[in-house]
This record gives structure tokens, sequence and C-alpha cells, in this order.
């Protein structure tokens, strides 16, 4: 059944894929439930990815950035697919590299309940990582196939450091842990793409990404559901570690709401014990 969703996630990637390189970059006049405005490409994704799930009968219901709503499909169905159909969206007119990120919950939507993920990378390249027990890399090849390319592990310890948000917004804490991850050395790696950065962490064996709380987005700006978790479950699949600052995983988190959002920290096991030094405990 799973396979299923993975030949699906592997369809829906390549449409994606080919609308990315013709399509009109301009906006819509709706703002989503996070309040983004949509480009016409998030909308276009979102309605892609509907389309190719809708013919599964083992889907029980769909989780968007893009919809204010869950969507149902098939009540007595196990599977709940939420997901961000374009990841970095606002860079396409850079032409920089972005994404596709998807989260599969077994009946309901929570943490524990995450058996899967899987994101696209729409570079120069198309890739796909996919992961139930290891992230695995497949890339797009001459005869239109996923071809498998390795298995995915991070080191101990990483050379790269990408941290977002406004920086006159962050804690003190904040700025001095990464102040001290440059001093030793890492260096800066941020596109504005969590896909593209959180990829590039992972094939270069590791590092840390972080998007922290500020003062004018205490909760962060990226969402649990169809971001946070899925990538967390890749990392921690991989060796790595995360985190919400204070929480020994990303995985502690209760769900409230859909469109929910964590501040959030993705690394190897070297990066996260130092932020544990410098973050210590949210009471202490
Ligand atoms: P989306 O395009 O789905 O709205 O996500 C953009 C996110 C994420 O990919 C990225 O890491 C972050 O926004 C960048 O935000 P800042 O510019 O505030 O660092
Ligand atoms: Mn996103
Ligand atoms: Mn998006």
């Amino acid at each position: 059944m799973m396979e299923r969703i993975f030949e699906t996630i592997k369809q829906i990637a390549v449409k994606i894929s080919n609308e990315i390189k013709f399509a009109d970059l301009g906006y819509t006049d709706h703002a989503n439930a996070t309040g983004d405005t949509q480009l016409k490409l998030d909308v276009l994704s979102d309605e892609i990815i509907t389309r190719e799930f809708a013919n599964l009968d083992c889907v029980k219901a769909l989780v968007s950035e893009e919809k204010d709503e869950m969507l149902s499909l098939n009540e007595n169905a196990k599977f709940i697919v939420a997901y961000d159909p374009l990841d970095g969206s606002s860079l396409v007119d850079v032409n920089f590299a972005i994404g596709s990120i998807f989260g599969i919950y077994e009946n309901e939507l929570k943490p524990e309940n995450l058996v899967a993920s899987a994101y696209s990378v729409y570079g120069p390249r198309l890739e796909l990582v996919i992961c139930t027990d290891k992230p695995k890399l497949y890339r797009l090849n001459k005869e239109g196939k996923f071809q498998f390319i390795k298995d995915l592990q991070l080191k101990e310890k990483g050379k790269l450091n990408a941290t977002g948000a406004t920086q006159k917004g962050w804690s003190d804490t904040h700025a001095k842990f990464i102040r001290e991850l440059f001093e030793r050395g890492y260096r800066l790696r941020y596109s504005g793409a969590m896909v593209s950065d959180l990829h590039q962490i992972l094939l270069k064996g590791g590092g840390l990404f972080s998007y922290p709380a500020t003062t004018d987005a205490p909760n962060g700006k990226l969402r649990v559901l169809f971001e946070v978790l899925p990538f967390a479950f890749i990392y921690e699949r991989a060796g790595g570690v995360t985190s919400d600052g204070y929480s020994a995983s990303l995985f502690d988190i209760k769900i409230e709401k859909i469109h929910q959002t964590t501040p959030c920290f993705f690394g190897s096991k070297e990066e996260i014990k130092t932020l544990h030094e410098f973050y210590g405990s949210k009471n202490g």
C-alpha cells in the first residue's frame, strides 16, 4: 500500500517539475492559512497532488499548506498525507532549487503516527528522498525513471550552518549560539528553501539547519505537519538529532491545529549537543 503512495509521489514530482519549467510566475489574490500570498504555482502544485492522490483508495485524507481544512477522501482508509506542495516557491523567479514535502501519517495526525516521509528537489536535476526505515536518494534518469542512488547517513559532526528568520528578531541565546558555530569554523549556507538547505546538509554529511523563534514569530515559521516532522523523521533516521531548542526531539511536540508552526533545529549529533548547551532548558 505504501508502495502505491511512493509511486504516486514519483509521478507528482515529474509533473510538478515539468510545470515549474514553463508556468506563469505570477501571484494569485489569495493568502493561505499561514498568511502567505499564494503563487499560481503553489495552487497548481496543490491541484496536481490532490488529483493524483484522489485515485488512491488507501488515502483517508489530505492536509496541505495551501488548503485551510483537511480534505477527506476515503473514510475507511488508513493513511493521511500531509504536504507542502511547493517549498521555497518565492525562489522560482530567481531560478533556485525548490521542492515538495510529504508526511504520511497512519490513522491520526500525531507525531508518533508518522510512518514515512518523502521530499523532491526541483534543481538542475530531479531528485527524490524517500524514507521509511532509512532515507534513500533517487534521481530521475534519461529514461524518465527514478534510479536508486544511495542510502543517506549523517556524520557525527558537519561543517555547514543554515539559519533562518529576520536576525533582528533573534533571541540573544540564538545569536550567541550561531556566532559560536561560526567561531568553530562552520560555513554559512542558506538559500531560503528548507528543502534545498536540508538536502544540502544531508548530502554533505552534516551541519545544522535552524529556524528559531523570533520576536515577531515566537512559534517560528515552519509548519509542523508538512514541513518540520517529515524532515525530522528523515534526519533522525539518518542518524541526526532534532529539537525545538529545548526538547530532546521534534517528535515531542503536541499537535493542536493543522497549520501549527514551531521553532526547529535539525542537525548531526554534535551541533544539537552544542544547541542544548546554549539553549539549556526552558525554565532554567
Ligand atoms: P514556503 O515556500 O512553503 O512558504 O516555505 C518557505 C520557508 C522555508 O522553505 C524556508 O526555510 C523559510 O521559509 C525561509 O524563510 P526566511 O526567509 O524567513 O528565512
Ligand atoms: Mn515550505
Ligand atoms: Mn509551500
